[in-house]
């Protein structure tokens, strides 16, 4: 149909006749001679069609009145002489010549559209016309950074003998924290399949089985609260490995990685990754995925301020489970009362009860030199101290925060991003690091019981039950997250390999031995035929296709992606199904659930 492709059309092809498909992106009719801006995947190029001064003309004069009634989208078949341009394009690859059209196809009208492949039209629209939407030429570059990505990853860690395997899309829940979607079992009345949260059992079995080293580009189904960085189906880079471990993994993985970026980015990773403990990323950072771009750290000050007369701060210095800490923010004393209101908002979202904070016009001069509605509850000493501590210089802005340790560095730490993006104190650099040593479970004061940080299949540090179960509250676990410029990319564990830790790690989650067989059987009993040690990790595909592509949504680089409503706009999906066949499926749905 073709000889080239649109955008891929150059000065190597001067003087000779193409045929090029694509989309009439821009159609200009300048009586009697016509420009029609053709579009396909690779680019645009410029198509002319004018009246001919010679032999041709009466041959060129159908041209041009085919040109003339071409519209926006039609999709054209067009042959023509490629010439050089009068007038350069620098802003097109294709920019320095054009095609002198000598036939002109029509293959298909296209009706008006309902917006136009230069605007953005909001993304409910979007998604509704994702096809049309996927034709943006910025839609393009993103979802191609994408297909890079996961053919680097592939070519990578085929080269290096890891072995791709398909896993069961119907299948048993497997835990990773969120609900299941179920699928009723037209052959089995009453029950039900789960889509995988993620293939963790399975690939812990292909280890067990043999294969020792494990890959899989994995999709996942999570029925939880959708985000910029949530889907409810999304795709992992799914690992495994046999024999190794935490540092075996981590080094291979961080190796892929680095290549990665290479080659897809043509940037330089560090190397090695920097390494944060999980309470160390809280303490300094406030997050257990710390955004490094960003220069500004927690400082405690709850020894400074244990004595001193605001009740707020003495209380929670005070306190065991308490916390105290100053956020510097340099040369941010202009900031107005309006904006320090809005930080304080913000911190309320992550639970904060206030915000306090210090302007810091002159560091030399102690209370005379700042400007802060807590001054007069700290007497020279702790103001000093406070100053010396955050190192503060004249023109600063201090933050405080104070409350329950883990609440506190929270909204202290969504505090520490929101006033870097504000003031622009977002480093344009790539910081990845590795979050290491969380903690094995997190009590629920709700449902009175641990759950598991990362899942129920996470070694814990020690090797022994009896020592866990000794001290659950403050046990550490195998598990590892991989983090890139604060986003959570990739995460994983040294997981338990043998039956009876993972019977006792069921008992502390509060799963019974009857609830644990019943879910977990196979699994206890495959680790008690010869289970090798074995570890992983899974990254999101969604999540760092996303970095590379400099997009904040995630649904930019998936093809057709629900809306955060959980809804596809296109197809119209969830939809209501009918009773018969609802009912070959043993389902019903109650009256009061209708739409
Ligand atoms: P985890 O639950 O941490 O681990 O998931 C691994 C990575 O998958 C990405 N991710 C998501 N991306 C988009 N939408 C979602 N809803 C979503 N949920 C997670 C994140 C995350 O780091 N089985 C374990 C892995 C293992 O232990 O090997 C697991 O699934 O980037
Ligand atoms: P108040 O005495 O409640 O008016 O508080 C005085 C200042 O302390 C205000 O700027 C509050 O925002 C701030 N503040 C109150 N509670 C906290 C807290 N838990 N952490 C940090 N600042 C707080």
């Amino acid at each position: 149909m073709r000889t080239h492709f649109c955008g891929l059309v150059d000065e190597a092809l001067l003087g000779q006749t193409v045929t090029v498909c694509g989309w009439a992106d821009v159609a200009r009719n300048l009586g009697g001679l016509c420009f029609i801006d053709l579009r396909d995947h690779e680019g645009i190029v410029q198509i002319v069609a004018e009246p001919s001064d010679g032999a041709q003309g009466s041959a060129n004069a159908a041209v041009v009145a085919a040109a003339a009634g071409i519209h926006y989208e039609d999709c054209l078949r067009i042959t023509g002489v490629v010439r050089r341009r009068q007038a350069v394009n620098a802003k097109i690859k294709t920019g320095q010549i054009e095609i002198v059209a000598t036939q002109i196809e029509v293959l298909n009208r296209a009706e008006p559209l309902p917006f136009h492949a230069h605007e953005n039209p909001g993304e409910d629209i979007r998604l509704k016309y994702r096809y049309l939407d996927l034709r943006r030429p910025q839609m393009q570059q993103m979802m191609r950074t994408r297909i890079k990505l996961v053919q680097a990853l592939r070519r990578w860690l085929d080269a290096r003998g890891f072995q791709d395997i398909e896993t069961p899309i119907l299948t048993k829940a497997t835990p990773e924290g969120a609900r299941d979607f179920l699928v009723p079992a037209r052959m089995h009345e009453g029950e039900f399949y789960a889509l995988p949260q993620s293939p963790q059992l399975f690939k812990q079995l292909l280890m067990m089985a043999g294969f020792d080293r494990y890959y899989q580009i994995a999709r996942c189904f999570r029925d939880e609260a959708l985000r910029a960085d949530r889907q409810l189906e999304f795709t992992q880079l799914d690992m495994e490995f046999a024999w190794v471990s935490e540092r075996d993994v981590q080094d291979c993985v961080e190796a892929m990685i680095r290549d990665v970026f290479g080659e897809v980015m043509g940037v330089e990773l560090a190397d090695p990754f920097p390494r944060l403990t999980y309470a160390e990323a809280m303490r300094r950072y406030g997050s257990d995925k710390p955004d490094l771009r960003i220069d500004l750290e927690l400082i405690d000050i709850a020894a400074i301020v244990k004595a001193c007369e605001f009740k707020v701060f003495t209380d929670w210095a005070n306190r065991a489970d308490g916390r105290v800490v100053a956020l510097r923010v340099p040369g941010a004393a202009t900031l107005s009362r309006k904006q320090l209101d809005e930080l304080a908002a913000h911190a309320g979202k992550f639970g904060a009860k206030g915000l306090a904070w210090m302007k810091v016009d002159d560091a030399a001069k102690g209370r005379e030199g700042v400007n802060s509605p807590i001054a007069k509850f700290l007497d020279e000493a702790a103001l000093g101290a406070i100053v010396s501590a955050t190192g503060a210089q004249s023109g600063d802005l201090l933050l405080f925060g104070a409350g329950v340790y883990r609440t506190c560095s929270e909204f202290m730490g969504a505090v520490r991003l929101k006033v870097a993006r504000d003031l622009g104190l977002v480093a344009n650099a790539w910081k990845p690091l590795w979050v290491t040593d969380f903690p094995m479970f997190e009590w629920d004061e709700e449902q009175q019981r641990y759950m598991a940080l990362h899942h129920p299949f996470t070694a814990p540090a020690v090797d022994d039950e009896a020592d866990l179960r000794a001290n659950a509250g403050s046990a550490v676990s195998r598990g590892y997250d991989m983090v890139l410029n604060g986003n959570e990319i990739g995460g994983g564990s040294i997981r338990i390999h043998r039956s009876a830790m993972q019977s006792a790690v069921f008992d502390l989650l509060g799963i019974g031995r009857e609830e644990a067989q019943l879910k977990f059987g196979f699994l206890l009993e495959a680790l008690r035929y010869g289970a090798p040690p074995h570890g992983g990790i899974a990254f999101g595909i969604d999540r760092i296709a996303a970095l590379m592509a400099g997009t904040e949504s995630i649904r930019d680089v998936i093809a057709f992606p629900k809306t955060t409503t959980a809804q596809c706009p296109l197809t119209g999906a969830p939809s209501p199904i009918p009773d018969a066949q609802l009912a070959e499926v043993h389902v019903a749905v109650r009256e009061k659930a209708r739409p």
